[in-house]
Order: C-alpha cells, then structure tokens, then sequence
C-alpha cells in the first residue's frame, strides 16, 4: 500500500507521513528530497517552480512509487495541489494508493509556519498554494486541528472504505449520505455522462467536514478503494442499467466480492444474475430500499434478500442506516434468498399503488358525493389520523390538500394522468401467471392506466351523457370506515402474496417481521401496519386476525353505502369497489363457477369435477 500525505506547506505533512509510517512499519519519504539538483537551487535562490521544472520530479517520484509498491509499501509527503501532478504520480500504481489530504483554516496554517524554528514564513507561498491547491474527490481528508495521533489513527482506521456506492443520482446520494452519518467511511462513483460531469465533484465538495465519502469517476481506482472482500451497493435504474454496471464492474472484482442492487429491480432479474455472477464467484444481493429520497437519506426500510451468510457483511451497515421501529429495532431484517428481498419490495409497491388509489377515491367522493373543500378534506383526514388510522400516505395527503402556490391550491392544477414507472404492474403480471388474486393491487394498477386516457376519457365525456343521482347520503364517518375495510383487505391480499409465493419458492418470508421492518421508514407506513406486526405473529394472513375480523365486520355496512351512493352518484372508485368485491367472494363458500366449469366442458370438453366426486374429472354431453 501507499499513502500519499498531501497538503500546503505548513499542513504538516512530514510529521504525519512520519508517525504514520512508523506505525505501519513501513518507510518514509519525503518528497522533497526527490527534486533534481536545478530545483533544488531554484528553490533556494526564492525563486518559485513552474509546471515544467515539477515534471521530471513528479515523474521520478512515480518511478520510485513503483519499486516501493513492489516491496513494503511507502509513506510519502508530497504537496500534490492539482490534479495533473496526481495523475503522474498515480500513473501505473496497481494500487491500493491512498490519498491523505491534510486541510486547516488559513490562520492554523499560518500560526504553525510561524512557529518554525529557522524557517522563513512567507505569506505570499502560503496564499498562492492555497489559491493553487484543488482538493481531489477521492482523498481521506483530514483536519489539522486534530493532534498528530488522532490524525494517524484516523488515516490508520479509515485507509480502505468500508463500502462502495455506484450511482449518485436523488436515492445513491441519500444512501451515501446516510452511511456517511453513521461514521461509515463510503467511496462512491458515478460515470462521466453528458450532464453528468461534475455530479462527483459537486457531491463530494457539498460534505459535512464529518463525512467521509472518497469520490470516484474511475472504476479500478473505486474497487481499489474498498476493503476486501468488497462490498458494493449499486443504485441505478432497473434494467439495462444494472446489467452494464455489472458488467463494467466485473473486471476488477475479485472472488468474493459482493455487489447490492438497491434498485427497484425485477425479483427475477435478480434471481438471474445471483446465479450468473455466482458461477463468476462474484456474490450478488437484491435489496429492496423504501422511503424515497428522505428516506434514504434519514433511514429507509430496508428488504435484504441473497446468501444469509454474505448478508451479515453488510448487515451493520443496513441495520445503522435504516428507519428503527417503535421499539428502536431497525427497520430491516434478512427477507430470504435469491429474489425475495426485491419480490417483496415490489409487492411493497403493489399495496402502496392500491393504498394511494383508496386515498385518491376517498378524496374524489369528498369532492364531488360530499361537495368538500380540499381545506375541509385535509380537516376531515386530519380527523382519521387523531382517530388512530393514521399512516404516512395519508399525512401527505393531508399536505398536499392545503399546498397552495400563488393563492391557489396547487393540486387542483395537477393534472389527472398518473404515472407509474413499473413494479405496481409487474405485481400484477407475476399474479396473473402465478394463479394468486392480486384484485385491489391490479385494480390500481388499471385505475392508473385508465386515468392515463385523458383524451380520450375527455372526448367519451362528451360523448355519453350517464344518468346519475345527486343526493350522495353516506357520511364521511362512513367513509372512513370503508377506506379502513378497504385497505385491510388491500394488505390482506398483498401479505397473501408474499405467503404464496415464499410457500412456492422456498423462501420461508415471516410475514410478521416484514409488517414489522414496514412500520418505519417506508411509504407504507401505516398505525395499521403497526397492529399487523404484532397480528402476522399468530395469524396466518390479514384476514385470519380475530383483531381484523372484527373491525371488518364493522365497517363492512359503511363501505356497502359509500360504493352504493357512489355508484348511484357516477362517482368511479374502482379500488375499494374491488375490495368489497374480493372480501364477498372470499367469504362465499359457493361462487358460480361451477357455471364456469360446465360452460367449458360444454364447448371444449375441459372437464370438471363434482362436490361429490373427490378428485376425479368428469365430462358430460351436453346435448
Ligand atoms: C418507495 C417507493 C419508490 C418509488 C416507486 C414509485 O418504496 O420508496 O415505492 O420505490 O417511489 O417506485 O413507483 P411509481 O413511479 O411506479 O409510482
């Protein structure tokens, strides 16, 4: 290993680089010995060296490096202000190459060249270094005002990161970020794009003196960063840009080393390339993050999936990072193996889609079946939450409501088209193909997609004239109550998911515990999610809890009269509509598929089976 001990004149770097190496028990350079014999006579004559005079000494200095590195390794103080003298000196180092800048206040630094014995200060040098010296993205910086052994223990402890981040967009930042609080020392890299030039600089110029995060625009020095075996979260969009990462990655990994998708990526691109990068003895984690930007920046819940053994690497890492609990418990816990972690952060997203529609249709039939104000609406929200059935969705919905830009509310001049970037519709795919009733999540699903239409919705608009009742009489106490039975009907069908789907897989998820690290950190937070925790222990599903029971039981009139006035009031609420649909035909013993069942045989002989007649199939003529 070499360490580079940088700095301005008067940053001590001699004294460091010294203790340093004695510590290490490696030797000590100082890079000022290394001058040819012309500097060295400039120099002494007061007169100041250009970039031509530095070249030949710089390039001397990398040709010793590089015998150094071939034997114990070195210490070297060297002033490296600008970046062209560090790329000579890095030049053709296998590395690890470790850059230690030493930073102080102009005052220090002048105090302590004033106290030299028999050196004369110079105001004027120590002003144009400073003007000169550009601090790189990728160096351990250190302060001066700490004492010389504070200063070595900290080289000493934070000489290889502990972890590497690639992608600096909002959520890498904020995870970087994150980590960095927590005292993990991060390198982070993120490629030069068009657009994304100096997005390492400015992130790395923007840290609190506190943060130690080494910034990266190359991949082997980032990899060379890090400690080994490397651990190495990636945070990129899902897809295509995973697999490049991974790919441009690949060659300077090493046996071992382990790479975190963070993303929003597919659960079986995940479970793909565990088992490729495996055969390429690379260790490969699908880690479901939650909670948005804020989220990740202050502590996200966190859906760790892979190899439960190369999880507790990062486990501290995730645990210090993440959202705690009520009872001060992270909000992360290991999910399984293969895609599971990234499974259930998508059916994460699922419930949240459906749990934004219910809120979305509530706000609509207050609008226009109760004829409120968004300002009476927030009230009416604020209501249900002093009422215990609060959650984050509905806290910003209650924000939202009163925003106002300019004197006017500024949701009233969204427009309503919903987006939606994927994992709400792959729910619903992996649902369809897997024979699992996703209803309330598929609803949400299609709601975005039909909103989307907003042309065409206009021009049908015009074009329809629907009958409809205008005296809406439920209540917004009833209402409440049916957006209460609709979302424990929503969850209970996501959990089921979850359940089916670890049953198949193998995966063994606790539903409980996944309640538990949802509680905190994530967009689905909720006092319900809260009493699932604790109900998910001895229940089998959502709707199994005699706590559940009862409250549907209660509200089960309410949601009746809402979606009946609403329906007489052509007002859409298709998610809770589902939910009462689902919660009917769960509960009936007798559904008419056996109508179903004859109808295929009818046409296609696809047989059927009898309440009678056990497993067998039977096929009838129908004429
Ligand atoms: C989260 C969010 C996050 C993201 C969604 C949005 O848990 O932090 O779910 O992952 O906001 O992917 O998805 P859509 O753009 O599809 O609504």
């Amino acid at each position: 290993m070499i360490f580079i001990v940088a700095g301005v004149s008067g940053s001590g770097k001699s004294t460091i680089g010294i203790k340093l190496a004695e510590k290490l028990k490696i030797p000590f350079y100082d890079g000022d010995d290394f001058h040819p014999e012309a500097n060295k006579a400039k120099m002494k004559s007061g007169t100041p060296l250009n970039d031509e005079d530095r070249k030949p000494w710089l390039e001397n200095l990398n040709k010793n490096m590089r015998e150094w590195e071939q034997k114990k390794g070195a210490v070297l103080a060297c002033s490296a202000l600008k970046e062209d003298y560090r790329e000579i000196l890095a030049n053709g180092i296998r590395g690890p190459l470790v850059w230690v800048f030493l930073k102080g206040t102009k005052e220090l630094l002048q105090e302590r060249m004033e106290a030299r014995k028999g050196h004369f200060f110079s105001p004027a040098l120590l002003d144009s270094q400073l003007q000169t010296i550009v601090y790189p993205t990728y160096s351990l910086t250190v302060d001066i005002a700490l004492s010389p052994d504070q200063i070595v223990n900290k080289i000493m402890e934070n000489s290889s990161s502990e972890i590497g981040l690639i992608g600096l967009g909002v959520m890498g930042r904020s995870l970087a970020l994150n980590m960095a609080d927590k005292g993990f020392v991060v390198s982070v890299y993120n490629r030069v794009a068009p657009g994304e030039e100096t997005i390492v600089k400015d992130f790395i110029d923007a840290l609190e003196p506190n943060q130690q995060v080494r910034g990266y625009t190359s991949l082997p020095d980032f990899v060379k960063s890090l400690k080994k075996p490397a651990n190495i979260i990636i945070m990129v969009s899902a897809g295509k840009a995973v697999d490049q990462v991974i790919e441009s990655l690949k060659p300077y990994l090493a046996s071992g080393d382990l790479i975190i998708d963070c993303g929003n990526s597919h659960f079986e691109d995940t479970g793909l390339r565990t088992k490729t990068l495996a055969e390429a003895g690379i260790e490969f984690m699908g880690t479901g993050v939650s909670g948005g930007e804020k989220g990740a920046r202050f502590g996200p819940s966190i859906m760790p999936g892979g190899n439960p053994t190369i999880y507790k690497r990062v486990q501290p890492v995730f645990e210090q990072i993440s959202a705690k609990d009520e009872d001060k418990n992270p909000c992360c816990t290991y999910i399984g193996p293969e895609g599971s972690g990234h499974f259930v952060k998508m059916i994460h997203n699922g419930i949240e889609y459906a749990e934004m529609q219910i809120l979305a249709e509530a706000y609509f039939v207050m609008k226009n079946g109760l004829a409120m104000n968004n300002e009476q609406i927030a009230d009416e929200f604020e209501t249900w939450i002093e009422s215990g059935q609060g959650s984050y969705l509905l806290e910003i919905t209650v924000s939202i409501l009163r925003k106002k830009e300019k004197g006017t509310y500024l949701l009233d001049a969204i427009l309503d088209k919903a987006g939606q970037k994927g994992t709400g519709s792959w729910s619903s795919e992996f649902a369809f193909r897997s024979g699992i009733p996703l209803n309330t999540i598929s609803e949400a699903v299609q709601a975005r997609q039909v909103s989307a239409l907003k042309n065409y919705r206009t021009k049908m608009g015009s074009l329809y004239s629907l009958s409809g009742e205008s005296n809406f009489s439920a209540t917004a106490k009833e209402l409440q109550q049916a957006v209460y039975l609709a979302t424990m009907v929503n969850h209970h069908i996501g959990f089921s998911a979850i359940k089916e789907a670890s049953k198949e897989r193998d995966w063994n998820v606790d539903l409980s515990e996944t309640a538990r690290i949802w509680t905190n950190g994530c967009i689905i937070r909720s006092e319900l999610m809260k009493k699932l925790a604790l109900e998910l222990q001895n229940s089998e599903g959502v709707l199994e809890s005699a706590w559940i029971k009862e409250r549907v039981e209660d509200s089960f009139e309410s949601l009746k009269k809402v979606l009946s006035n609403s329906i007489l009031s052509n007002i859409p609420t298709p998610v809770m509509n589902t939910s009462l649909q689902y919660l009917l035909s769960i509960t009936n013993e007798r559904l008419p598929a056996n109508l179903i069942q004859a109808q295929r045989d009818y046409f296609g002989a696809h047989t059927y089976q009898r309440l009678d007649g056990g497993d067998e199939f039977f096929h009838s003529n129908w004429e």
